[in-house]
């Protein structure tokens, strides 16, 4: 075990959890990779392969840990037969490789997934897209989400925006008494990939929308959609219904909350919450916080189900559709074990790992990978 992998180990993770941790150089890149696989209890691990630059050797390790087990979370609040894992590339400079040495780098990850036979499949995370997971399938067939021409499921972000809307009725029903979103405001913070879907979806729904971004070119899609903008620094505190968080992590802080305007918080973006104690204070001012991996599970949803379980747009609708009932399952346990939204989908998450079912609507093993 190296020094920097230790000292991963026990600032992340004290008594760490993990079934597997693998650090190995690639043989043509020369890049480290960190393999971590959370838990298979409830079948093979799933999660994305992130290609990022980290100053400090001991942080790619880390981070690898820590979102492997969210992965854990995140997969079985989902009701997959899936664990949780995650890759990640440490880059030595913020560069993104280009050409042969992305092909490098890619290689050296399919068989470092290759090498684990199966136990981990991989997708996309910050770094990498669709195009990179056809260029690891050439080495492994544990992957998901190669470009739709080619078999595979594509980009995820419409069936993480379906999700979204999902969760949106569910958060309605619990704020306001209904689960429709007509009539009610939306503050969409990120018109990204998701961000944008999202927006079309509510604007579709009849719901009023105060939209952001930091990148100017998105002013079009709020102006097709008769949005109102705000700077994105004011949308933290616009008066809204519902704030939807579709950018970056980390947004909800003890800075932050007090200044929030809203009913409710729920999004897809990706750790919304700085630390675990942030629920609190959410809690503490009568805000309904969502838990991100429940809102935000439709693409892992719809990626595995077209890849690895074969199922039919039917059933994937279907299965995206009950993120809505997991979340109001979420929300009845906190309101009647008094605790946070937060400590409520943790404590299902880890009821449905520890009693090695996904969800009470078992589906039939996943099938193989082609
Ligand atoms: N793509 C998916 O299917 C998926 C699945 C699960 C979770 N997520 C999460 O959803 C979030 C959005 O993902 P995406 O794929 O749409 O990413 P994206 O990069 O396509 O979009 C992010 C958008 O946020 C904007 N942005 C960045 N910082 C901002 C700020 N401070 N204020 C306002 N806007 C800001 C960017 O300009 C960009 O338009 C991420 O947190 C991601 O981890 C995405």
């Amino acid at each position: 075990m190296t020094a920097a992998l230790e000292q991963a180990l026990s600032r992340t993770f004290p008594n760490p959890s993990h079934e597997l941790v693998q650090v190995v150089r690639g043989r043509r890149s020369g890049l480290v990779i960190t393999v971590a696989i959370h838990s298979t209890a409830l079948g093979p691990a799933a999660g994305g392969c992130r290609i990022a630059h980290y100053a400090d050797p001991s942080a790619p390790i880390a981070d690898a840990l820590r979102l492997s087990a969210a992965m854990t979370e995140k997969n079985a609040l989902a009701g997959l037969e899936h664990g949780g894992a995650k890759a990640v590339v440490a880059l030595p400079a913020a560069a993104r490789p280009t050409g042969e040495e992305r092909t490098a780098l890619l290689h050296d990850l399919g068989d470092t997934i290759e090498s684990l036979g199966g136990r981990y499949i991989a997708g996309p995370d910050v770094g990498s897209g669709p195009a990179d997971m056809s260029v690891i399938g050439s080495r492994t067939t544990h992957v998901c989400c190669r470009p739709a021409e080619e078999g595979g499921s594509g980009d995820s972000s419409l069936h993480t925006a379906r999700g979204t809307l999902a969760a949106l009725g569910a958060v309605a029903d619990e704020a306001f008494g209904s689960p429709e979103l007509a009539g009610r405001t939306f503050g969409v913070i990120g018109l990204g990939s998701v961000g944008a879907h999202v927006a079309r979806l509510l604007d579709r729904a009849g719901a009023r929308l105060v939209v952001t971004d930091v990148n100017p070119a998105t002013r079009g899609l709020a102006q097709e959609l008769g949005a109102t903008w705000v700077h994105p620094d004011d949308a933290l505190t616009a008066d809204v219904d519902i704030l939807v968080p579709a950018a970056l992590g980390g947004l909800l802080t003890a800075r932050t909350v007090p200044l929030l305007r809203c009913a409710a918080v729920a999004g897809p973006a990706n750790n919304q919450l700085d630390e675990p104690s942030t629920a609190d204070l959410l809690a503490a001012r009568n805000i309904l916080w969502a838990p991100d991996p429940v809102v935000s599970s439709g693409g892992v949803i719809h990626a595995t189900g077209v890849e690895v379980r074969r199922e039919s747009e039917e059933r994937l609708s279907e299965r995206i559709q009950g993120i809505a009932d997991t979340l109001r399952q979420v929300f009845h346990l906190a309101r009647t074990r008094a605790t946070t939204p937060a400590t409520a989908a943790s404590r299902l998450a880890e009821r449905r790992v520890r009693e090695g079912h996904p969800s009470p609507t078992r589906t039939a093993a996943p099938a193989p990978t082609s």
